[in-house]
């Protein structure tokens, strides 16, 4: 029999020993070579890599801990189950909620989104209310409204941003009137790397009346997260972008919205009881998770959330905010790039277009050199629009990237310019 591999202390490392290399030595797929080229990963802001403790928790849970949770009277239902409920406690605890009642799991942001859009909107909002949204959204926080208002006769507003990519404030809150009734906006703009000022678009809803959904897709990988803090009624951030497995997302709701929702999905688990006349749910959130769940990729993002508590969302965002100044200085120093964002307030994600060449064909050429980079419009087609541009190239940063792959990353560029100019 193989011998199950035990699972990994995570060593607590502060801000002041902040090491990317130790890091590094946690994700196995670093150091690997792709053409025979160190890989370079700066597509962290469509998936992040795994350390190995997140691999070690996938495996261990497929390998000994296996069973459907909340079903079987038998010890591996059991403990499978109190590791997913575990879960619910870290990505309290991660967020700063109340409790693991307020925690859903969901698929991704997508679906968290599409959660709230089909539940909590969908039975409070009436033709003529008003959504507002920004002009940076990703389409995972525009496609969901843009199908209530097909089916409620909503009315959708966005909020504008700026040339250089800044969330100006004022102008947002220039579009809140009395019918507006729910706020969604992005924590972090997955193209242009801006922060949004949540906490305070928060309070000026609230002084609206309206509900706050935030996406936290790019935010929650980047900095703390209190959502206490921010008075947001939804927080929603996906697993595979913090360093977790794919397939499991959460919805933070708060407690009072959270039981004011009717269910969105029916089956299996979300149930008190069912007869054939009647079926009373369960609350939330268990009202709100039809089926089985995804259960072992819950767990692994459990380590995930481990991992990157260890080291400290203090200490990441110190370091990745380090990078993103040296990336934007080390960019504009090429001739012929021009950043796309370069809002004051800014996350590690570093869009921008080269004088002259399609980014495909710059996205081409830095995979020659090992160097991953994001190419396209991001699902953020309309902030393209906006922009008055088809596609960016995009870095975008994690906890292990170094500024030797930036410089990469500036080395490639000036090669593709050579090569296509
Ligand atoms: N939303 C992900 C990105 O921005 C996929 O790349």
């Amino acid at each position: 029999m193989t011998a199950i591999p035990a699972i990994r202390e995570i060593p607590a490392r502060g801000r002041n020993t902040y090491d990317p290399a130790v890091v590094r030595a946690d994700f196995p797929i670093l150091s690997r070579t792709v053409y025979n080229k160190p890989l370079r990963f700066l597509d962290n802001g469509a998936s992040a890599q795994k350390p190995q403790s997140v691999l070690d928790a996938l495996q261990n849970s497929y390998a000994s801990e296996y069973a459907n949770v909340h079903r079987g009277a038998h010890f591996l239902s059991g403990a499978a189950t109190e590791a997913y409920e575990g879960v619910r406690e870290k990505a309290a605890g991660l967020l700063n909620a109340p409790g693991p009642d307020n925690i859903v799991f969901t698929k991704n942001v997508t679906e968290s989104i599409n959660l709230v859009a089909c539940s909590w909107a969908d039975a409070h909002l009436s033709a003529g209310d008003e959504i507002v949204i920004t002009e940076m959204e990703h389409h995972a926080n525009i496609v969901p409204w843009q199908l209530l208002r097909d089916r409620k006769g909503i009315v959708l507003k966005i909020a504008p941003v700026e040339d250089d990519g800044s969330f100006v404030l004022e102008r947002f809150a220039a579009l809140l009137t009395e019918g507006t009734k729910l706020v969604s906006v992005t924590h972090v703009s997955n193209v242009l790397g801006t922060a949004v000022p949540v906490a305070e678009v928060t309070r000026l809803a609230k002084d609206a009346g309206a509900c706050v959904l935030i996406d936290g897709a790019q935010g929650v990988v980047h900095q703390p997260v209190d959502v206490q803090a921010i008075g947001c009624d939804f927080y929603a951030f996906t697993g595979h972008k913090l360093y977790g497995p794919t397939g499991v997302g959460i919805l933070y709701g708060r407690t009072d919205r959270l039981a004011e929702m009717p269910p969105w999905q029916g089956g299996g688990d979300m149930i008190d009881t069912v007869s054939f006349e009647k079926t009373v749910y369960a609350d939330p959130p268990m009202r709100f998770e039809a089926g089985t769940p995804p259960f072992v990729q819950a767990i692994g993002l459990g380590a995930a959330i481990d991992y990157v508590q260890a080291l400290g969302m203090d200490a990441i965002g110190a370091h990745e905010h380090a990078l993103c100044a040296h990336a934007m200085e080390t960019l504009r120093d090429v001739p012929g790039v021009r950043p796309v964002g370069e809002a004051p307030d800014k996350a590690a994600i570093v869009s921008f277009v080269v004088d002259g060449l399609h980014s495909l064909d710059v996205g081409a050429i830095l995979d020659r050199q090992g160097v991953a980079v994001r190419v396209g419009h991001h699902c953020a087609q309309p902030l393209m629009a906006r922009m008055g541009i088809e596609s960016t190239v995009r870095a975008s940063m994690a906890l292990y990237n170094t500024t030797e792959e930036i410089d990469a990353l500036a080395a490639g560029i000036r090669h593709a310019q050579k090569l296509l100019g």
